[in-house]
């Protein structure tokens, strides 16, 4: 394939860039290729989320920032971190003006460490950042502490089976995949039972999922 010489010639692999785009590569071409493949799972799971002018909102893992800058047209404020510095300059330049006007704030963090007060969210997005988090269950307590009580994570994913079905130089040993019952079992264990899947068949893309994980309101 095309792309195996290119990130050969730069020195990486695809896995390692879905997980961390990194450099040129990871700024010009894995940003637009994430973007287009995830365009439809994005599109359904901020579907689902119902985003009101009142909302505040923090998007984990965003790659390109395009996700942000739609959100940010419809509600109060979006918060977005990254550990990748690549797409966090990325996100900062799609949402410039947003940035400026005090609607957006990108932030260079990782999932395990969320640079926020407890509760400060109405609704967390994080799509296909799941399989690389380091450790899920306080990983997924990390991200429930930032959300307002009886808000909601929404957690965009392909499932094992359709993971397990996509070439091995591209889905290797840096992915976790989870079936439905496995990630309903993690934020269960880890103290979220309210947890419902939904998804969708899609048409020329692999297919969405979007997990809606509540806060307790109490
Ligand atoms: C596979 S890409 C998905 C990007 C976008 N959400 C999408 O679905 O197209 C994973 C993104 O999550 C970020 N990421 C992965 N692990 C992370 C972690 N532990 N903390 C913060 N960001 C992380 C990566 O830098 C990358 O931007």
């Amino acid at each position: 394939m095309w792309y195996d010489a290119l990130l050969r010639f730069a020195g990486t692999s695809m896995s390692a860039q879905l997980e961390k785009p990194t450099g040129w590569i990871g700024r010009l071409i894995i940003s637009r290729f994430l973007d287009k493949g995830n365009a439809q799972l994005n599109e359904f799971c901020i579907g689902r989320m119902n985003l009101t002018e009142k909302d505040r909102v923090l998007e984990i893992g965003f790659g390109s920032g395009r996700t942000i800058a739609d959100m940010a047209r419809t509600v109060e404020f979006v918060a977005g971190v990254d550990f990748s510095p690549e797409m966090v300059e990325s996100a900062k330049s799609w949402n410039r003006r947003a940035i400026a006007e005090g609607k957006v704030d990108i932030r260079n963090a990782a999932v395990s460490a969320l640079p926020f007060d407890d509760a400060s969210f109405d609704k967390v997005y994080t799509a296909n950042t799941i399989y690389f988090w380091p450790r899920p269950a306080q990983d997924a307590r990390e991200i429930m502490r930032v959300i307002k009580p009886g808000g909601k994570l929404y957690l965009g994913f392909r499932p094992r089976h359709i993971m397990e079905q996509l070439p091995k130089q591209i889905i290797d040993s840096r992915f976790t995949p989870y079936s439905p019952d496995e990630l309903g079992k993690l934020f269960t264990d880890a103290g979220f039972p309210q947890i419902e899947i939904e998804s969708r068949v899609e048409d020329g893309a692999l297919d969405s999922y979007c997990a809606i994980i509540t806060r307790p309101a109490s």
